[in-house]
């Protein structure tokens, strides 16, 4: 059969003996010249990318032009083969609207600049794929689960066998299969009959979260059949952890509405200022109502690895499950969450499901390393090689010193911020997470949130620094993510200048900086100027 391919044509026969050599496009497409080629430019134009040591954030670019960039690249091509040009012009297209996530500009979100050799480790699990959900087919990936996990045990301090980890593609879906497990293992009949009203006899089945929850933990209970209107929201400290009294007392009046909290979900790290709930009284609380507690740990679970920043996230280990990003805070490529069962025997719970095309009637000794009864994908993408190979190069000690780099720079952050008498905080951070307002004394007090919008529109535009805003009790604030150990207090004070710099253009109505394009100003400058302000905004 070499140089021959099986064809099937509608009513005929199978027929023997197509010429391969006929197909000129995919031989191409495939070959180890095109791939040596491909590989060169990407090394290089990579190497420029991480080379380049100027202070961007994110080019913008308006999304039709951007369409119109993309469709163009699909002009037929001249010719079969590997066009190395249009190849270059892709690669550039996309580095120039990548955020610049390697720049001390980069200071908006909370994915992250990786390791690079966990980056080319990526080529490796692309080009020889170990779909990581059943043994015969991600051997390696599989094993790999349970090397990480007996790492992060150890630091856990959980027993050797005691517990389970499973790792799955992102937070959002660890939080639902968690709340599934718990589902699952608390309301009986519920994977069978679905939720019923009843529950367990305590009343309609729902779930509580702190007030300042990611919202995918509010998915879950739209998705796996709780509802919107059972989630009980816990109410936050001033440090914007939930409030362990507050909470009780929430639970107490749920309760005398009818609900029964099968499940609490806490939280290592929140999204809008990276508060860490007080895991240990939660947990207490939890339990002691027969309730599930979940802690989604997406951006803190990281401090696992930190000798001096461990003690902030005990109370993981009381957790009956907690999940945590590695593509966020111990920065490798995404996405690669790891997601903890405190009881081993429980991490089958949420889908017990057997498909006879990927799952034998009987266990061996290979089908219970695979993960495929844990989690949800199907085909998954080996991603806990990636972190694995870091931890193997360079050990816990790499992950620990960059964590403990960047919560230190964002104290750092906050003191200097603190000390400028045009500039609020808005809390002592806790994580790598800082949220500040800037206040010009030009600015009333009413419009100081718009300013912060308008700032971060402004600042984003000009391409130089790239910040986010989030909400806080209905004000927006700045919010400034360090997920990169190339910054340094030098780069937040030059932040700082350029913030107010952006303000006084904000004042005297000068047009939004884009790139190196000024573009015109947006009316709402125009009524600042001109006093007309309060219409504007
Ligand atoms: C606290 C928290 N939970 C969950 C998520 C969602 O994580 P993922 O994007 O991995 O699903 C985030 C992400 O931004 C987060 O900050």
């Amino acid at each position: 059969m070499d140089n021959a391919m099986l064809c099937l044509w509608p009513d005929q026969e199978p027929r023997f003996g197509t010429n391969i050599q006929h197909y000129v496009d995919f031989k191409k497409a495939f070959s180890l010249q095109t791939f040596a080629e491909a590989a060169r430019i990407v090394s290089d134009k990579l190497h420029g990318f991480l080379e380049d040591d100027g202070i961007q954030g994110v080019s913008l670019e308006p999304p039709l032009a951007l369409l119109s960039a993309a469709r163009e690249l699909m002009a037929e091509p001249e010719g079969a083969g590997f066009n190395a040009e249009r190849f270059s012009d892709i690669l550039d297209l996309y580095l120039r609207t990548t955020v610049k996530v390697h720049s001390r500009g980069y200071m908006a979100r909370q994915f992250s600049s990786v390791v690079p050799v966990s980056a080319v480790f990526d080529m490796i699990t692309a080009m020889a794929p170990q779909p990581a959900s059943y043994y015969e087919a991600g051997q390696l990936a599989n094993v790999v689960d349970r090397v990480m996990a007996d790492e992060f045990g150890r630091l856990i301090g959980w027993k050797d066998g005691s517990f389970a980890m499973v790792s799955t593609s992102g937070a959002s879906l660890a939080t639902m299969t968690a709340v599934l497990a718990a589902r699952n293992s608390l309301l009986d009949g519920s994977w069978e009959d679905g939720v019923s009203a009843e529950g367990r006899g305590r009343g309609r089945p729902a779930v509580a979260v702190g007030e300042d929850a990611h919202f995918s933990a509010l998915r879950v209970a739209g998705i796996l059949g709780i509802g919107q209107k059972q989630i009980v929201r816990l109410p936050l400290n001033a440090r914007r952890q939930i409030d362990p009294e507050g909470a009780r007392a929430a639970l107490d009046a749920a309760a005398a509405r009818g609900l029964d909290v099968f499940c609490v979900i806490g939280t290592a790290g929140s999204t809008s200022v990276g508060a860490i709930d007080p895991l240990v009284a939660l947990a207490e609380l939890a339990h002691a109502r027969d309730a599930w507690f979940h802690v989604d740990a997406a951006h803190n679970g990281a401090f696992l690895v930190s000798d001096r920043l461990r003690a902030r996230v005990e109370g993981l280990a009381l957790a009956d499950s907690f999940c945590l990003d590695a593509h966020k805070t111990l920065f490798v490529p995404g996405l690669c969450t790891l997601l903890f069962y405190r009881d081993a025997s429980v991490a089958d719970i949420a889908f017990p499901h057997k498909a006879s095309y990927v799952f034998d009637p009987e266990d061996d000794e290979m089908s219970r390393f695979q993960s495929g009864t844990k989690n949800f994908e199907c085909t998954k993408r080996p991603s806990i090689l990636n972190l694995w190979l870091v931890w193997a190069l360079f050990g816990r000690r790499m992950f620990e010193q960059k964590l403990d780099y960047l919560v230190d720079l964002t104290c750092a952050a906050h003191d200097l911020i603190a000390d400028q008498p045009d500039f609020d905080v808005m809390h002592q951070p806790e994580s790598n997470i800082l949220c500040f307002v800037h206040k010009p004394p030009w600015v009333p007090a009413d419009r100081l949130g718009h300013l912060q919008l308008e700032l971060r529109d402004r600042i984003r535009a000009e391409g130089r620094y790239f910040l986010s805003k989030v909400e806080l009790d209905g004000s927006t604030v700045l919010r400034m993510v360090l997920m990169n150990q190339r910054i340094t207090q030098a780069d937040i004070a030059e932040l700082l200048k350029a913030i107010r710099r952006h303000a006084d253009d904000i004042r005297d109505g000068r047009p939004v900086v884009r790139g190196s394009h000024a573009v015109k100003a947006p009316p709402m400058e125009d009524a600042l100027r001109t006093g007309t302000l309060d219409e504007a905004w």
